[in-house]
């Protein structure tokens, strides 16, 4: 019988989390050439593996079903629902994942998706170089938080909108808190605003029922009882849609963001992005919308999204817990136990990717390597990310009209990290002027 192993230099080492914080990616890296790329760590405040590992990780993402599920956060957990996609398994996961799916596949990208994110994108982006400085941190999120909302229920009026702004961001920041319920804790805000979203859609789905007409976004969607595979109830719903905001949320509006800053400082690249834009444009009446075409035409927007998702790393991996005792790796890990699923240093593995510090977007011309079996920038097995093409969607439009409108230059000292969270702690700031 194998017996758990777990290194036990390792685990003396104390604070794990503030090791990792303070000496940023290089903890990780470190730790990977004292013990290997499987070891353990108390990283989360609890016992949880970390395996870096590529052909390892791809195997624990496509093992949900021998035990490995998903193993969020307790915050996170009570503030997105016990119903969200994230903190189900089995059963009901295939429920709230094939419900999600049928949201977002192809044919309703093309009839109701992408003419709703064109349109919205379009007057999102408008009169940007009237302002002498854009944030485009700020403008990102927002971008991808009003998307997302759209899509979700298209009936909103700009007060209700703000309503949910608010509350939204306060949920944000909750489900990243440590899960302490006392007045004045980011957790209990967050808590409170999740309650809050939840009266706005109970509201919102009671006045839908009351008036009797069909709606056409997600909502529309999520509540038809007719021809409805995947019936769910209030609760679910309302789950579903608090999932949906949240996970487009940060990826969409990071990635759109750091595409901005590498093609500002690759101006080469920039001028092949810009190229395939405006030759979408010349094929097109002057203010014709983008469709699914156009969007498929877009090799190298689709190349630049995913070589600035592998160079900041958006996502710097997935977690899962074991549901009983189970062998991983030729070790027993106990029931209960977290997996730490850490990707990030796939993304510069110097076997895997040559020059993995160079912003090189040409890599990935060569479609091969989207199939590649270590490509995890959006996860993998069971749980691969069901929003990929429409973020993939969101990003190259918010581009599109950006690249074709305008062009851009940095204000003096701006600072993007990319640890622990990808962010501009003071924000992007740029000057735009017409293209
Ligand atoms: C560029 C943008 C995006 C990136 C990089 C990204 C990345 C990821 C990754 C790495 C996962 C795997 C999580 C895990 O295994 O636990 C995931 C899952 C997920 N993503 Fe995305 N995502 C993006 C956009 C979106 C959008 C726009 C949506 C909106 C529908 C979305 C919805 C989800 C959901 C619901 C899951 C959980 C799936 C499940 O548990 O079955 N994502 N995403």
């Amino acid at each position: 019988m194998v017996i758990c192993v777990i290194p036990r230099k390792v685990s003396l080492l104390e604070p794990w989390a503030g090791q990792f914080l303070k000496q940023g990616p290089d903890f990780m890296k470190n730790q990977r050439l004292r013990y290997g790329s499987f070891f353990k760590s108390h990283i989360l405040g609890c016992p949880t593996i970390v395996s870096m590992d590529a052909e390892l990780n791809r195997y624990i993402l496509m093992s949900e079903s021998k035990g490995l599920v998903a193993g969020y956060p307790q915050s996170m957990l009570d503030i997105l629902g016990t119903c969200n996609i994230a903190a189900v398994h089995g059963p009901s996961h295939k429920l709230m994942r094939g419900s999600l799916l049928s949201l977002i596949s192809p044919a309703m990208m093309k009839d109701h998706l992408l003419p709703k994110i064109d349109e919205f994108m379009r007057s999102y982006l408008c009169g940007w170089d009237e302002l002498e400085t854009v944030d485009i941190q700020e403008k990102t999120k927002h971008m991808a938080f009003l998307s997302s909302l759209l899509q979700i229920a298209e009936t909103l009026k700009k007060p209700e909108v703000e309503e949910y702004r608010t509350e939204f961001f306060k949920l944000v920041v909750g489900t990243l808190s440590v899960p302490i319920d006392l007045p004045g804790t980011n957790y209990r805000y967050g808590v409170q605003a999740r309650n809050n979203i939840d009266r706005l859609l109970t509201e919102l789905m009671k006045e839908r029922r009351e008036s009797g007409e069909t709606f056409t976004d997600m909502l529309g969607y999520l509540m038809k009882k007719e021809d409805n595979k995947y019936l769910l109830t209030d609760k679910e719903i309302r789950d579903q849609v608090v999932t949906i905001l949240y996970s487009g949320y940060e990826t969409v509006s990071t990635t759109s963001m750091m595409a901005l800053k590498y093609l500002h400082d690759h101006p080469k690249a920039l001028e092949e992005l810009r190229r395939e834009h405006l030759a979408i444009r010349d094929r097109k009446r002057p203010n014709e919308p983008l469709n699914l075409d156009d969007i498929k035409s877009m090799k190298f927007t689709r190349a630049v999204i995913f070589e600035t998702s592998r160079l900041a790393t958006i996502v710097n991996g997935v977690l899962r817990k074991t549901t009983h005792d189970l062998e991983l790796n030729g070790y027993l890990i106990p029931k209960g136990w977290r997996i730490y699923v850490y990707t990030r240093e796939i993304n510069y593995d110097t076997s895997l990717y040559d020059d993995p510090m160079i912003f090189n977007p040409w890599r990935w011309m060569e479609k091969s390597l989207e199939s590649k079996s270590y490509f995890l920038l959006f996860g993998g097995g069971a749980r691969l990310c069901p929003g990929k093409e429409l973020g993939i969607s969101e990003v190259s439009i918010f581009i599109h009209y950006f690249v074709t409108g305008y062009k851009w230059e940095e204000k003096r000292g701006e600072n993007l990290v990319v640890f622990p969270r990808v962010s501009a702690p003071k924000g992007y700031h740029v000057k735009v002027s017409p293209y």
